[in-house]
């Protein structure tokens, strides 16, 4: 603790707490599983540090009274004895009631500022209703499309994950956390949990040390150096060791190796699981595990505040360790201003709730997370000349469920449905017949068509927290309706709605025009059609490599090399004629062309503590005004150990009216050629690296640095 005057507020505090308020801060408890009455009894002791909600009074919930935040809020701070506020979390991923496109979409917008601003506009929110915390970002490197918490990830990208992971933590918490419309950030899951092994969610990674380090690790200091004031440990075992107990993530890493100076929160029950993990004989044990390895806040098994007070009497745990979760706790208490406004505005939260400005960012956000996947003989935008649409497919009149998982608070009428929305936008004089769900056979019978969107994916059903799947292909039934849509002759836009990249090989070589919307939010509708009909230019680019067949899971692009030199995902398997992934990662079309031409490295030798730069100059070639997503990626040519083929260290979100050029540019420094080396040290290794600036991981302007 760097701040002399918070530090004496801290202390002098913990010096009037029993040891049974102690441990009460470290508690967290659930509002819907603990009865109401025993959750009031025990703020009112002192034995509640944090309260996790499932909803909030002027969300889904009618049931729950209008002050209920308050009301709790009430008793701790004027009916315990020392008035220690309850710090209220709720999951907050993707925004409150305005709800943004789910994570994996955000990080198709490739964009630092929308990753900032979304997360600002669900902090203003949930901090208007008292939620002064929220359990996001997730930064788990996500791998496996199986896993159905891939969509609350930011994809499968270290580098594009930790730079949206600063964004984000800025946006939630400001610059520093105080401000009465900021929340808490907590970096989750720590650490490893996106590599769960056969994409099956709550279970276990193994993850060798080095990929750890290189892949999985940097999202989390990037979170920390960001100023991420809680961070969760994740559910998963690494090589054996759970996370809740894992002292060299916890202890070495997070403190020491990267100072963090906030306080570590469990993962659901995470604690009380050691026993199921083989790890301990009882909750005691567990307890006693779990805080001496790191932990300071017991998320809801209730194990530390039934087992530390008695352990640390006998002597088992010193009390210092108690009181040292404590003052993490009470600190962040402090930073964010609770004991002076305790209390949810719920006058504010009217005026901020689903504000004009909130649903603008929201339209924005899902617009640039659309990819365009493919676009033959540019269908899209849907030219003037077409004036008779047919809008078919299982979602086209979904509502919340284009919000995707953990949409707690959203509620259907904010969103408009995508049958609406088209119905809105296109062109006057342009009919729009609903092909009823099941009476797609009657395509042909509605007169001449020019033009059939087709709205197919997940429910949110089948996206997030163990919403695993064996076949990445579309829902029981749709590639079906596809298919015999596309017989009809009609020429097809298909739509794609879903919270992972799905297998879509058929698809990819028969439908003209495939955009792919990931589970856009509350503006979702507005975003599709804004895009069929030229309003909006697309421009996301996907986060994650989609695989022409599950079996080829997992398939990434940062890759190491095979024994032919080639990505080792390029080796083909026997079923499946064409290699590699169906669309590469950082891949998005446009309804305009770019060109890169021009790419120039100052000074072509990159000296320890020292940079070049990288440009390349963009042209807008085509007719429309449009923003490019321009990527650099590198790879080591040789080392002492095997390197990815490719790994991506820029990119740039770069607006180009048509005709026009512009130069970008990126500053690469050793630091950004760092690795883990054969003697497991961290640092770069002179020699040549590739360099490539281009439109996607496939593709590229090629050059050469020479690090000496
Ligand atoms: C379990 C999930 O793994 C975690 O991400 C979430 O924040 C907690 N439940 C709280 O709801």
């Amino acid at each position: 603790m760097q701040n002399p005057q918070l530090e004496e507020k801290v202390n002098s505090l913990l010096k009037q707490m029993t040891l049974v308020e102690k441990v009460g801060q470290l508690h967290q408890t659930h509002r819907t599983s603990c009865p109401h009455e025993k959750v009031t009894e025990m703020i009112k002791k002192g034995q509640v540090g944090s309260v996790l909600l499932w909803g909030i009074p002027t969300g889904g919930k009618d049931d729950e009274p209008e002050n209920d935040i308050n009301a709790m809020q009430k008793i701790a701070v004027e009916e315990s004895r020392l008035g220690i506020p309850i710090l209220f979390g709720l999951d907050v991923i993707h925004g409150l009631r305005t709800v943004f496109p789910v994570p994996l979409g955000m990080a198709a917008t490739w964009s630092r500022k929308l990753a900032e601003a979304t997360a600002s506009m669900a902090a203003a929110e949930s901090a208007s209703v008292g939620v002064r915390w929220t359990f996001t970002p997730m930064l788990d490197i996500s791998r496996d499309p199986r896993w159905g918490r891939i969509a609350e990830s930011f994809g499968e990208d270290t580098y594009l994950c930790a730079e949206l992971a600063k964004d984000a933590v800025r946006g939630y918490q400001g610059e520093e956390l105080g401000g009465e419309d900021k929340i808490l950030a907590c970096a989750k899951h720590f650490a490893g949990y996106g590599a769960a092994e056969g994409g099956r969610d709550h279970t276990i990674s193994s993850i060798p040390e080095r990929m750890l380090n290189d892949i999985y690790l940097p999202p989390f200091e990037a979170a920390v150096k960001a100023g991420a004031g809680s961070v969760m440990s994740a559910f998963n075992d690494i090589d054996g060791v759970p996370c809740t107990v894992n002292r060299k993530l916890l202890i070495d890493i997070l403190r020491e190796k990267w100072g963090f100076d906030g306080f570590v929160v469990t993962d659901w029950q995470c604690v009380d699981n050691l026993h199921l993990q083989g790890i301990a004989k009882d909750r005691n044990d567990a307890a006693k595990m779990a805080i001496t390895s790191g932990i300071d806040m017991d998320m809801v098994d209730g194990c530390f505040s039934d087992s530390l007070t008695s352990l640390v009497e006998s002597g088992e745990v010193p009390v210092e360790v108690v009181d040292n979760a404590v003052k993490n706790i009470l600190k962040i208490k402090f930073q964010l201003g609770l004991f002076e406004q305790p209390y949810a505005d719920f006058g504010r939260a009217k005026k901020t709730i689903l504000c004009g400005k909130h649903k603008q960012i929201a339209l924005e956000a899902a617009e640039q997370s659309i990819v365009l996947l493919r676009n033959e003989d540019s269908l899209l935008p849907l030219k003037p000349e077409i004036k008779k649409i047919a809008v078919a497919g299982p979602m086209v009149e979904c509502r919340k469920e284009l919000n995707g998982c953990w949409d707690l608070i959203g509620r259907a009428e904010d969103a408009a449905t995508i049958l609406e929305c088209i119905k809105e936008t296109a062109p006057e004089g342009t009919e729009i017949v609903r092909i009823a769900n099941g009476f797609e056979d009657t395509l042909l019978s509605n007169g001449k068509l020019d033009a059939v969107v087709l709205v197919v994916g997940e429910h949110p059903k089948r996206s997030g927290e163990g919403k695993d799947i064996t076949s990445l292909k579309l829902p029981s039934g749709q590639e079906e309706l596809v298919r015999k849509v596309h017989a009809a002759g009609i020429p097809v836009v298909m739509v794609v709605i879903a919270g992972r990249q799905l297998e879509l090989s058929w698809a990819a070589q028969n439908i003209p025009a495939i955009l792919y919307a990931w589970h856009p939010g509350t503006m979702g509708g507005q975003a599709i059609a804004n895009i069929l009909f030229g309003k909006t230019n697309p421009s996301g680019k996907t986060p994650v490599t989609f695989p022409r067949h599950t079996g080829q899971v997992p398939i990434y692009y940062n890759c190491r090399r095979n024994i032919a030199g080639k990505p080792a995902i390029m080796q083909p398997y026997l079923e499946i004629p064409e290699q590699g992934p169906l669309f590469p990662f950082g891949y998005g079309l446009s309804y305009t062309t770019f060109d890169y031409g021009n790419l120039k490295i100052s000074p072509a030798v990159l000296k320890q503590n020292g940079e070049v730069e990288i440009t390349a100059e963009i042209t807008n070639s085509g007719d429309y005004d449009g923003e490019e997503i321009v990527q650099l990626y590198v790879k080591d040519c040789a080392a002492s150990v095997n390197r990815p083929v490719k790994e991506l260290k820029g990119f740039d979100r770069v607006f180009l009216k048509s005709g026009e050029t512009k130069t970008v540019s990126f500053i690469l420094k050793p630091e950004d050629l760092a690795f883990t080396r054969l003697d497991m040290t961290w640092g770069t290794e002179p020699g040549e690296h590739e360099i490539w600036i281009g439109p996607n991981s496939s593709t590229g302007l090629k050059s050469v640095v020479r690090l000496t």
